[in-house]
């Protein structure tokens, strides 16, 4: 019998290893991951099946994937607390993704916005052929949650139509064969953790931007945040206060809040009477202090691929526990034979 009352709760993400992480995935996903694993059984993957959805290059999705686990690991994610692994490593997530398929109507796939937008942008920059991985993509996505019977799943706002689909077919399987799955709940980081590029304050941060004074790395030096910093964008006025109408400043006291834990008021306050550049100067003081060890640390855990992979293989394992009881549940109920293990 399972005391569900008594477990902790189960908790999965993942995030396509994208090379550099930035101060948006810093406030937006990976501070929340870091404080999730005090109190509940948290399994993180680093998604490199999802990310051959899109045209790419070998050799940087392998050295992008190293790059985001020791970032991750710089962070605070701790391996005694914590699975973080390679979707790849882990037998079960393409398997899933196939029984889930079968039960995912072809349009709902196709209605997917992040499927349209993708396909429309592919074909725009002259790709004569889209994969059908993209298409599936979401498919794959309610397999990683699935298959760990998660309680809650950390995600972004862009993500919320990708959860519903893997809230559907987990209610879909469970009516179609019988109870299997938990119904995963998405969890949001609070509204406010939006940051916004430096350079075009209307924009979201992100590693697309084409100014690439727009985004803070959090590998990037001390002197490059600073720069980036004091020419951030701004309005003419000189007064430091929140307001919708003055989004380059206010981007820049969300950032403070965010990194220094201070309130909107207080840092208003702080700043009173103080000039654009004195504030400036003092958000890159904050970004660098929070940054700076977290550079240090990922430049030492580079350097020290056997650790890397010790760590993701530790976590691969406890995925894969965790992944063989779903799968042997799954394949027993779809009706496949299994004369390898024999039937009990
Ligand atoms: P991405 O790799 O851009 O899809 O980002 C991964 C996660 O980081 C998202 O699901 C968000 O939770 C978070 N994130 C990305 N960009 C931002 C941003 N500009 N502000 C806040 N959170 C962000
Ligand atoms: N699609 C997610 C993103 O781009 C990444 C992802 C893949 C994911 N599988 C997941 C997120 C499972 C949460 C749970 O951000």
């Amino acid at each position: 019998m399972e005391e569900t009352s008594l477990k902790r709760k189960v908790v999965l993400t993942c995030a396509q290893p994208t090379g550099k992480l930035h101060l948006g995935n810093y406030i937006g996903a990976v501070r929340q991951w870091v404080e999730l694993q005090e109190s509940c059984e948290c399994f993180f993957g680093i998604v490199d099946m999802h990310a051959i959805t899109m045209p790419y290059v070998p050799a940087d999705l392998r050295k992008n994937t190293y790059m985001c686990a020791a970032q991750y690991l710089a962070c605070g994610l701790d391996p005694d607390k914590c699975s973080l692994f390679i979707q790849s490593n882990v037998i079960g997530h393409a398997e899933l993704n196939w029984v889930l398929a079968c039960l995912c109507p072809l349009g709902q796939l196709e209605r997917m916005t992040q499927f349209k937008d993708k396909s429309r942008k592919l074909s725009a920059g002259g790709d004569v052929s889209i994969g059908s991985g993209l298409l599936f993509y979401p498919v794959l996505m309610a397999a990683d949650i699935l298959i760990y019977n998660a309680d809650i799943v950390p995600v972004g706002e862009d993500q919320k139509q990708h959860l519903e689909l893997a809230r559907d077919l987990a209610v879909k399987f469970n009516n179609f064969y019988s109870p299997t799955f938990n119904v995963p709940e998405a969890y949001i980081p609070k509204t406010g953790a939006r940051i916004m590029s430096l350079q075009n304050p209307e924009a979201k941060m992100s590693k697309s931007d084409k100014n690439a004074l727009g985004s803070l790395y959090m590998i990037d030096s001390p002197d490059v945040l600073r720069k980036k910093i004091m020419s951030a964008v701004t309005d003419s006025e000189s007064s430091v206060k929140f307001s919708p109408e003055k989004k380059g400043i206010s981007n820049l006291i969300s950032i403070m809040g965010a990194v220094s834990g201070k309130s909107v008021a207080e840092i208003e306050n702080e700043f009173a009477g103080k000039q654009y550049g004195d504030f400036k100067k003092a958000v890159s003081d904050a970004v660098i202090a929070k940054f700076d060890p977290i550079r240090v640390k990922y430049e030492e855990l580079m350097r020290d691929k056997a650790y890397l992979e010790s760590v993701l293989k530790r976590g691969a394992e406890a995925a894969q526990r965790r992944a063989d009881r779903t799968m042997s549940k799954v394949y027993r109920k779809a009706g496949f034979v299994d004369a390898v293990r024999g039937s009990k």
